[in-house]
């Protein structure tokens, strides 16, 4: 099974890039369905969860190209409205072609996606919203069987929590559906804001996007466009954690630091010097950060629950304890079993995780249980003494392009053993 081996105690120096953001990706590749034509996406990670969204379109009937970090999506041969079940079991994420697929078809089947590794992902709130705009939704021994009577119609959507895949949704039902559609307590992650904004460029008609209100009118037509897609918060949080647990003074580049600010906060707390430019930051650490007093995963634009696990690798080599509170994925602390392997000292009872920092941790082998886990293992490892083996890396592939690349780097010695 493929692994990452790193030889870790060596300091982070020079400059790394981060890639479009993968959350965001996604949705508008789900979006480009909604667009009869050629859309143009720049700027997208080559990620296995992006590959999976390929395959989806083109089991619809799209024609995909990618060219480096450009995507084309041709969807005006959709003739399909079904998605396999061994593609939604890949990414439970897909359930966010939902809204696009019955939006253009009227109909569309799925299974449901079920849980993950973080535990389960219901989809309640997707469902319960889809039906609000007339989609009739038979779930059957885990199928998902939709349809509209004549054509979905707008509704007044209180979202009980705001959930960033149920906001996604909507909007794609909402763009083409008949009157104003409004979405409250909605999502205000800048993932949802970059779906508008390409939404709005292909001609749907969106206000509030970004905030816990908000308006869609839906259009008759929507035409397709090209759009660069916004920078990843959480793999730039995964590399200035990076900094942070080996004592290094990185530049992360292609950032907005409008997305980051809860991670700035917090690892300026811990004693790093933070220097923000218009779309880049460097962070540069101390030989041992210190301890982070308290960290509460929250929706946006409170501190982000997959910035958690990065974040809490620096934590264990930090002077002091810290303490984490995470709000919401069940299991999210699912990697802390690993990470103890490594010599760290934490002790989790529900929700909570107190971490307390040791002197250094020391190379073992782990293996990732996670997507933001596994890069919190390679983190830990960059800093360990000796050499740490981390397998399972296809998690970490879902979300980090060739992350061994881009710590090699700066300096790190990690290498990809197939
Ligand atoms: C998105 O997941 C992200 N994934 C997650 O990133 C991210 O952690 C999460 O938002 C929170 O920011 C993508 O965008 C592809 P939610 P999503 O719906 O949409 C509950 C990563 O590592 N809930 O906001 O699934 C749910 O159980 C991934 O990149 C319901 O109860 O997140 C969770 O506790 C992990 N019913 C909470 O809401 C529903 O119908 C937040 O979920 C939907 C969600």
């Amino acid at each position: 099974m493929p692994s990452l081996v790193i030889n870790g105690n060596k300091r982070l120096t020079g400059k790394v890039e981060v890639d479009g953001a993968k959350n965001s990706v996604l949705p508008l590749l789900a979006a480009t369905i909604l667009c009869n034509g050629k859309s143009v996406l720049h700027n997208c990670p080559i990620l296995s969860d992006v590959d999976i969204s390929l395959k989806i379109l083109e089991g619809l009937g799209c024609v995909c190209k990618r060219e480096g970090h450009t995507i084309t999506v041709d969807s005006s041969g959709v003739f399909d409205c079904c998605i396999p079940e061994t593609l939604m079991r890949q990414m439970r994420s897909s359930i966010v072609f939902l809204g696009a697929i019955v939006s253009r078809c009227s109909i569309a089947k799925l299974s449901t996606p079920g849980g993950c590794e973080l535990g389960p992902r219901p989809i309640d709130l997707h469902l319960s919203a889809l039906r609000q705009m007339g989609l009739e939704i038979k779930e059957d021994f885990g199928i998902l069987d939709c349809k509209v009577k004549d054509r979905l119609h707008s509704a007044d959507i209180n979202l009980s929590m705001p959930s960033v895949g149920a906001t996604e949704n909507i909007i794609l039902a909402a763009v083409n559906a008949e009157g104003l559609t409004v979405i409250r307590n909605a999502a205000r992650e800048p993932e949802i804001v970059d779906l508008a904004n390409f939404l709005k460029k292909c001609g749907a008609k969106i206000s509030g996007a970004g905030t816990g209100v908000i308006e869609i009118t839906g259009v008759s037509q929507l035409k397709p466009c090209e759009h660069s897609v916004i920078p990843d918060r959480i793999a730039a949080a995964t590399y200035l954690s990076a900094a942070a647990i080996t004592g290094g003074d990185i530049l992360v580049e292609n950032v907005d630091n409008e997305h980051i600010i809860s991670i700035i906060n917090c690892l300026e707390q811990s004693g790093c010097r933070i220097n923000q430019y218009n779309n880049s930051v460097r962070i540069t650490a101390p030989e041992r950060i210190y301890r982070i007093e308290k960290i509460n995963t929250l929706v946006y634009p409170g501190f982000p629950t997959d910035a958690g696990p990065p974040m809490m690798a620096a934590a264990t080599v930090a002077d002091g304890t810290s303490m984490f509170i995470e709000n919401i994925f069940d299991n999210r602390y699912k990697f802390v079993d690993e990470i103890k392997r490594l010599g760290a000292k934490i002790k989790v009872a529900g929700r909570v995780a107190v971490v307390e920092g040791v002197k250094y941790l020391t190379g073992a082998a782990v293996e990732a249980t996670d997507l933001r886990g596994g890069a919190a293992l390679v983190l830990a490892g960059l800093a360990a003494h000796g050499t740490t083996t981390v397998g399972n890396i296809w998690h970490i592939d879902r979300g980090y392009e060739c992350i061994e690349n881009k710590l090699c780097g700066l300096g790190a010695e990690i290498s990809r053993i197939v």
